[in-house]
């Protein structure tokens, strides 16, 4: 690997990949991050890498998947061997109410870069498309089981139908033109950069600020719940030792129930930032915030991976315990006032054309 593209880099997991690729790993080439900068995207998530590497090692484009003579030529001019496509449209609640974007960027997006691979691709053994997929593709779970890679796909939601869609088009171009690739189908992410508008960001800020701590339905539903870099360090696994045309699952096999998770939110945050001692609590407790709400539609019940196989063909494995781990993301979201304030007021929208002469 000598130059890896990473569509939607300026995302919650594509940044700190690209972070986990610079600081954490022994690769030496050049990373291209190609984004269109949806809501989603956001440059200040690796300010601290472009500080250090941008023009070096480090390359920014703005740019749509869906746009294939921009994707062409940045294959061209940067000569990518090794692409990792996070690119999507990410929330399942945004594809209930407006599901158009997921199928254009989800499906039509990685359509058009498959397109460009396969053209750019010179049957040069050292290439690989690997696409980053989800666990709801596979459906939902009753009490027991688990997903393991053969399971039937089963997709639910706009969401999961779209990012199905796209696994499926990422391996009929491996079976029919024999473009090498390799897909992972991880669970529920949690940790720095992310967009507060999924469950644990929006919890801890929430909380903070003293609204209420929206929890759908009856609060049972259970996700399996990984920390990003376990999943950057996992990706990286992949391209290194992944075998051609293969899936692997990736969990963090820390199952919780989503009413568990808002309540360790509410207990840490009462040790790290005490509610007595936050005026806009109003002598409430963060524990007191949390409402039932009226349930997602199609809401699904369980996801739990099986991922045994990138454990024993792959020798990789989870680092980070949940509590710890939860405890970390909760004080980088105290601490990081800055960027909370900059995506909360929408200016993280300005900061593009203030630092980057864009032609
Ligand atoms: P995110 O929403 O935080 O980031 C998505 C990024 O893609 C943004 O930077 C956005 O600007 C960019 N983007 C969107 N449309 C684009 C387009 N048309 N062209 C170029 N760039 C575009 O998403 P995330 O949570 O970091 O997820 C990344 C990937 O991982 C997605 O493919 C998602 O399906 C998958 N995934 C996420 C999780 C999770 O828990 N967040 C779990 C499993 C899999
Ligand atoms: O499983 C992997 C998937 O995890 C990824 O593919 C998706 O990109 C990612 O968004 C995530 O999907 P979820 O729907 O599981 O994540 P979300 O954070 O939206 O919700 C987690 C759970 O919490 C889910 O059961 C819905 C519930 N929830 C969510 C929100 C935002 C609430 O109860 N209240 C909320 O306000």
């Amino acid at each position: 690997m000598k130059n890896i593209l990473v569509t939607g880099g300026a995302g919650f997991i594509g940044s700190n990949f690209i972070r986990y690729l610079f600081n954490d790993t022994d690769f030496k080439g050049r990373i291209v991050n190609y984004d269109k900068l949806t809501y989603a995207g956001n440059l200040a998530n690796l300010s601290d890498i472009a500080e250090k590497y941008q023009g070096k090692r480090y390359f920014f484009i703005k740019g749509d998947i869906c746009d294939a003579n921009k994707v062409s030529n940045t294959f061209k001019k940067f000569n990518i061997d090794t692409i990792v496509h996070f690119a999507a449209e990410s929330h399942v609640d945004r594809s209930i109410l407006g599901p158009e974007y997921f199928i254009k960027t989800n499906i039509e997006g990685t359509f058009t870069l498959l397109k460009s691979a396969l053209n750019f691709w010179k049957n040069d053994k050292g290439f690989r498309f690997h696409h980053v997929s989800t666990d709801e593709v596979y459906g939902s779970l009753g009490a027991r089981g688990y997903f393991y890679e053969n399971t039937p796909y089963d997709p639910r939601s706009p969401y999961s139908s779209s990012k199905a869609s796209s696994d499926h088009l990422v391996r009929a171009y491996h079976h029919t033109y024999g473009l090498p690739m390799t897909i992972s189908n991880c669970s529920n992410n949690y940790g720095p950069y992310q967009f507060p508008e999924k469950l644990i960001p929006l919890m801890i800020l929430n909380a903070l600020e003293g609204k209420n701590l929206p929890v759908y339905g009856d609060g049972k539903n259970v996700r399996d719940w990984l920390y990003v870099k376990d999943h950057c360090s996992a990706i990286w696994t992949i391209l290194e030792k992944g075998k051609n045309g293969e899936t692997y699952n990736i969990g963090g096999e820390c199952e919780k129930k989503n009413i568990e998770i808002v309540k360790k939110v509410c207990s840490i945050l009462e040790e790290e930032k005490p509610s007595s001692l936050n005026p806009v609590l109003d002598g409430k407790k963060y524990s007191d915030l949390i409402t039932f709400v009226k349930d997602r539609p199609g809401h699904d019940r369980r996801y739990a991976i099986n991922c045994d196989k990138i454990k024993k063909e792959l020798g990789w494995k989870q680092s980070f315990d949940f509590d710890l781990a939860l405890r970390q993301t909760i004080r980088w979201y105290i601490e990081n006032t800055d960027w909370v304030k900059s995506v909360k007021d929408g200016s993280y929208r300005k900061w593009l054309s203030k630092n980057y002469s864009l032609r």
